[in-house]
């Protein structure tokens, strides 16, 4: 069946096409920016108004809200179906929910009077952290940046590689037996880059990017808090490069064969080796928070003369609802490889081993 599509103008597609994400303006629904940004400093354990309390650069939390991603973000969501061929090819249950799970980034003063430039810049990855990587392999076939904050020039805002795009796709042709997590070889041509677009947004605000599009987190200079969430669109079935007729594929899967060169399809490209899929790797260093981020809200809800009860988190609503949301999010699936050691609070952990690694994710 000819993809059908609901919500995407003709040069939305072909913009995305062309550049690999899609900008989807003032797509949030604001009432939960307002009150999942309510207690971030609480959270935190940072003051808002004292620099001098930020005490780390870039800081990913665990997810303690979560609502259907057609009522966080309807257009976004509507969007996010077009790309990937319609609602019916989306998974079920990973991927339908969109939360707070934030991704902090305060800057440094350092970076208040230091340049990068994109190819200099550390850090660039695709996303996926639960699954051996194939070409065709579509946990994540889109990432999905919200915006919480308006985010201005130089203010930290993702950097995307858009010819790098190609290079990926590539080199995933070139590796049919899969790459395990976490895997750098696809991004190591980034230096040799030229086209790249910087975030700038208001709150509100979603960006659609294809799952094999390049990224990293620019650096913040101006020291002001950037937020946003980076949820994913989730297929039922790997892509399909041998689609009978060309206007089945989804524009996700036509923009990988046309960076191919091969727009019609890859009869001949198969997997050589089986798809698994694990625990997401990066949550080990989100959940280790959940504990002592629970103990502050129930003590600012106590000095207000609350109740725990008045808290609102996944955690504290008892374990129907926390098996539901680990179902949800694969936090029931086994440990892959290369695991984060249980507590461990930081991705810096791992990027002490390796400096060219200054963010695993957005
Ligand atoms: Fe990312």
């Amino acid at each position: 069946m000819p993809v059908e599509y609901k919500f995407l103008k003709p040069e939305q597609r072909e913009f995305f096409l062309k550049h690999g994400w899609l900008k989807i303006p003032n797509a949030i629904n604001k009432k939960y920016i307002d009150a999942w940004m309510k207690d971030i400093w609480i959270r935190l354990d940072y003051k808002e108004d004292d620099p001098s309390t930020w005490k780390e650069e870039y800081v990913k939390l665990p997810r303690h809200r979560e609502v259907l991603a057609s009522e966080f973000a309807p257009d976004a969501w509507a969007a996010a179906c077009d790309l990937c061929g319609g609602e019916d090819r989306l998974d079920e249950v990973r991927e339908r929910y969109n939360g707070d799970h934030f991704i902090l980034n305060f800057g440094s003063d350092y970076w208040k009077t230091h340049d990068c430039t994109p190819q200099e810049t550390p850090g660039w990855h695709t996303d996926n952290d639960w699954y051996r990587q194939f070409l065709d392999s579509a946990g994540t076939a889109l990432t999905m940046i919200h915006c919480f904050t308006d985010i201005e020039p130089r203010g930290g805002g993702t950097l995307l590689c858009e010819d790098g795009l190609t290079d990926v796709c590539k080199y995933l042709y070139d590796h049919p037996e899969g790459l395990e997590v976490p895997f750098r070889g696809h991004v190591e041509n980034i230096a040799n880059c030229e086209e790249f677009f910087t975030v700038t947004a208001k709150a509100g605000d979603t960006f659609l990017t294809h799952s094999l599009l390049p990224h990293t987190a620019s650096r913040n200079h101006l020291r002001n808090l950037r937020v946003i969430t980076n949820p994913h669109a989730s297929l039922k079935e790997p892509f399909n490069f041998n689609r009978a007729d060309p206007s089945d594929y989804s524009l996700v899967e036509q923009a990988i064969l046309d960076r191919l060169g091969k727009p019609n399809g890859l009869p001949e490209w198969h997997i050589t080796a089986p798809r698994r899929f694990f625990y997401p790797r990066n949550y080990t260093f989100k959940v280790a928070r959940v504990q002592e981020e629970l103990e502050r809200m129930i003590a600012h809800a106590k000095s207000q003369g609350l109740g725990p009860e008045s808290v609102d988190s996944i955690y504290l609503r008892g374990d129907d609802a926390i098996k539901e949301h680990q179902r949800r999010n694969g936090f029931n699936l086994p440990h892959g490889p290369n695991k984060f050691p249980d507590g461990v609070k930081t991705y810096l952990h791992d990027f002490d081993k390796n400096p060219q690694r200054a963010a695993d994710d957005v």
